[in-house]
């Protein structure tokens, strides 16, 4: 994985460093190693005893795949930025990547958008049959809302209660499912810069939105900092898709993974589509610099450093390649 993020902070004048840039210091490659290693591990304890065995095959399959698991470190992440302990918000962030996976188990179905291919293996539903396919996504998101509601010590129930909620807002119809209705339903037609902002902001801002809140929540968050949040995820999630929809057309499938060119096929509107490719990246590198400046309260002094994994997580967004 590449993390092209600068680490360099100094300002022209070699004064007080910028305060929406990482602190000198902050090893972003390391801290993206050592907190995927956290989630691996986390998310490999995740699946019990569950039967019938194949069940168990077709959800782990597809859990345990690989992937960047930005979702789960952009919850530890914020927790940690609110004063937490990213070890208890671990059963929840473990939940948003089980929401996630699940996500695109049904995503790829013959119904959807019929995938063969997904993180680099066959879909799920070719491997196991669209059947156990649609059903190991089930079993994933409602293992998502036990890992909260059941599987997390030491965190209070409101607390619990809270990321429940923001967790079922991100699911349903005011979210993903939501903005992936719309979205199919847009196939083929021709689609304003409005509608497509309202389709990414719910099948993929939504969840990357739950991700820093529920995050946040666990460590009992401040309104300024969660209202902070808000925007720093809507900035990331249209920027991260924008990208993604750039990616599509500039990757390659053995890179991406994922079958790329594919929104061209679709006759999907996307961003480049709209704007054109320079517009679109454009686009995306000023949604990051106004997610990165409403972090600058927490930015400053020695909180800067607690920031220094979302700032750096919000440039890594638009330098990724994959
Ligand atoms: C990938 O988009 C798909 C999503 C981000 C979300 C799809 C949402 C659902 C199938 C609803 C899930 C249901 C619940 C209850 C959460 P894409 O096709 O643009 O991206 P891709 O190239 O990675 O396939
Ligand atoms: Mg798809």
């Amino acid at each position: 994985m590449t993390a092209a993020v600068s680490t360099s902070t100094g300002s022209a004048s070699g004064g007080v460093p910028p305060t929406d840039a990482p602190p000198a210091g902050f090893d972003f490659a390391a801290y993206l190693e050592a907190a995927r290693l956290r989630v691996e591990a986390a998310l490999d304890g995740s699946l019990g005893p569950e039967r019938p065995e194949s069940l168990r095959e077709a959800m782990r399959y597809s859990l345990l795949a690989g992937g960047k698991r930005l979702r789960p470190i952009l919850c530890l992440a914020a927790c940690e930025l609110a004063g937490g302990d990213g070890a208890q918000a671990m059963p929840t962030a473990v939940a948003l990547e089980m929401i996630h996976t699940m996500s695109l188990i049904h995503d790829d179905l013959p119904a959807m958008d019929n995938d063969d291919l997904r993180r680099g293996r066959p879909t799920n539903h070719k491997v196991y049959g669209e059947a156990n396919a649609i059903l190991a996504g089930d079993a994933l998101l409602t293992r998502a809302f036990e890992m909260v509601a059941l599987r997390s010590p030491g965190v209070p129930a409101e607390r619990l209660l809270a990321v429940v909620g923001e967790l079922s807002l991100a699911s349903g119809a005011p979210g993903l499912v939501g903005g992936q209705v719309v979205d199919l339903e847009c196939e083929g037609k021709d689609v304003d810069l409005e509608t497509l902002e309202y389709i990414h902001l719910h099948k993929t801002g939504a969840l990357l939105r739950a991700c820093v809140l529920t995050g946040a929540l666990i460590a009992g968050a401040s309104e300024a900092l969660l209202e902070a949040l808000r925007t720093y995820a809507r900035g990331i999630g249209l920027a991260f898709q924008i990208i993604d929809d750039i990616l599509d057309v500039t990757a390659s499938s053995e890179v991406l993974g994922k079958t790329a060119g594919k929104d061209l096929i679709a006759d999907k509107t996307t961003y480049p589509k709209l704007l054109g490719l320079e517009e679109s990246r454009q686009r995306a590198e000023a949604l990051v610099a106004e997610a990165k400046a409403v972090l600058a309260p927490w930015s400053a002094g020695e909180a800067g450093g607690k920031a220094a994994p979302l700032l750096a997580l919000a440039d890594y967004i638009t330098s990724r390649d994959r």
